[in-house]
């Protein structure tokens, strides 16, 4: 997992942000996406600062922040790797897919790699059944996978990464 390093400006920002979003009406999904983009997830710290300074109550704070897909509670990296485990792919073998993806990263699914690369996620169904069993790693989608080309997939965007 990697660790986070939360730098004092960011959260003066983030602070400036919530002012402003709270001379508004409904000012916690705002402030919610700005500190996941700020920071790049919503940590139980950063959900008990924003409490304080919107007056609501942390637990809700942290229902939001849990409910929704786009909030995070730990940093993620910078390529995600999504195996869809859906019944149309999980009949067609995406557990093997996601089991091998996790021990070529050495992570098990919601986990970051320790350099910070890759982020594993199980995910339901993305509407693209058809090509079953699929992964997407960031934008792209790779359908109609098996073990081995799941593995291709993967190690084209492990270049990419260390190419950068
Ligand atoms: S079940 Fe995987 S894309 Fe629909």
């Amino acid at each position: 997992m990697i660790k986070l390093a939360i730098r004092e400006e960011q959260i003066k920002e983030l602070k400036n942000k919530i002012k402003t979003h709270k001379e508004k009406p409904g000012p916690l999904m705002p402030s919610l996406h700005d500190a996941q983009k700020l920071i790049g997830c919503i940590p139980y710290e950063i959900q008990k600062m924003i409490s304080k300074e919107l007056n609501i109550p942390v637990a809700k704070i942290n229902g939001v922040v849990t409910f929704y897909a786009q909030f995070s509670l730990e940093p993620k990296g910078e390529n995600i790797i999504g195996v869809c485990l859906g019944t149309a792919c999980y009949v067609k073998g995406a557990q093997a897919i996601l089991d091998k993806i996790g021990s070529e990263l050495k992570i098990k699914s919601n986990e970051t790699t320790d350099d910070g690369k890759f982020t594993l996620e199980a995910t339901r169904c993305i509407g693209a059944c058809g090509l079953a069993p699929v992964m997407t790693v960031n934008e792209e989608v790779y359908g109609n996978l098996n073990v081995s080309k799941s593995v291709e997939a993967l190690n084209k965007h492990k270049e990419g990464a260390i190419n950068d």
